[in-house]
């Protein structure tokens, strides 16, 4: 019997379509509209198609938002300096600065100075110390560990105490979905396993996984026989593999892997995400949720 496929793009659709009522309320009841910057230095092709499908999304969604695009060859300073503008636009309610940035900026030095309270990616020091402690300290989800979160929620897998194994320990996805899904609460209070470089049976690990969770950086790494039958299988990887032909533009169009080996995946899991179609389409809607969270405080304070 084949998994079921987690529609990733129609759960992003549905959360949006969530945010833009609320969206609305705000405006309505306290006039208070999100507002989000996007900064991007340079012409990086990947980066600014990211950079654009935020600034379109943020505007289906009603917020008010702007495109800053600086040279390859802006300074640091300047760039520090547009933060610190922004970090005191009332206007402005969530800064996302597009990595990568150019080798004579420091990346960590330019996050760093984003207000915590405008941190909508939540890659502030101060957020992710908020998402270790958990609880009411929280302000913000890093975007890639919410999306996840919420395919699981969504697709009616219960978290509580599932054994979860997370093959991967990067600060942006696999560090923080382990500590999120640790946490006492809905869509949390799990069993989980890190797994990485250093761990010597990788596949005997992931075998026990009620839920399992890739993102290692290696296309089609995971293999069906690592899956517990039934298991929620999400896929975060996404690798270029090659070129092909679009039949709908006739353009040439990346050929996308993700981390698991689909094909010998799905006829084991119960549910697994697509590649593309899975984590990708949440993670700019989680963006979009800690924007309107970021305009919230300002009301609530
Ligand atoms: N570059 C690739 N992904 C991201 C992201 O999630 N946030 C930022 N700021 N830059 C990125």
């Amino acid at each position: 019997m084949g998994a079921r496929i987690i529609d990733g793009k129609a759960i992003a659709a549905e959360i949006r379509q969530e945010l833009k009522q609320q969206v609305e309320e705000m405006r309505d009841r306290h006039g208070v509209v999100p507002g989000l910057v996007t900064i991007l230095v340079g012409q990086n092709p990947a980066s600014v198609s990211y950079v654009t499908a935020k600034q379109k999304t943020a505007h289906e969604l009603g917020f008010y938002s702007v495109q800053e695009d600086l040279p390859e060859d802006v300074s640091e300073e300047e760039l520090l300096s547009m933060v610190d503008r922004y970090n005191n636009d009332p206007k402005i309610h969530g800064i996302l600065v597009q990595l990568p940035l150019p080798k004579h900026i420091n990346e960590k030095k330019v996050l760093n100075a984003i207000n915590p309270d405008k941190d909508v990616d939540c890659f502030h020091p101060v957020n992710i110390g908020r998402l270790v402690i958990g609880g009411e300290e929280v302000r913000f989800l890093p975007c890639t560990p919410a999306g996840i979160q919420e395919l699981i929620i969504r697709s009616g897998f219960e978290t509580s105490g599932a054994e979860v194994v997370v093959v991967g320990r990067s600060n942006i996805v696999g560090k923080p979905i382990a500590i999120m899904l640790l946490q006492k609460g809905k869509g949390a209070n799990a069993t989980v396993t890190v797994v990485h470089t250093g761990t010597k049976d990788i596949p005997s690990h992931c075998r026990r996984a009620d839920i399992l969770i890739v993102a290692a950086g290696v296309p089609e790494f995971v293999k069906g026989d690592w899956i517990k039958p039934g298991a929620c299988v999400i896929d975060v990887g996404v690798n270029r593999v090659g070129e092909k032909k679009s039949e709908k533009t006739g353009r040439m169009v990346p050929i996308l892997k993700g981390d698991v080996e689909f094909e010998t995946a799905k006829e084991v899991a119960g549910a697994i995400t697509p590649v593309p179609g899975g984590v990708g389409p949440m993670t700019i809607t989680m963006l979009m949720r800690n924007t309107v969270r970021a305009a919230e405080y300002t009301i609530k304070g």
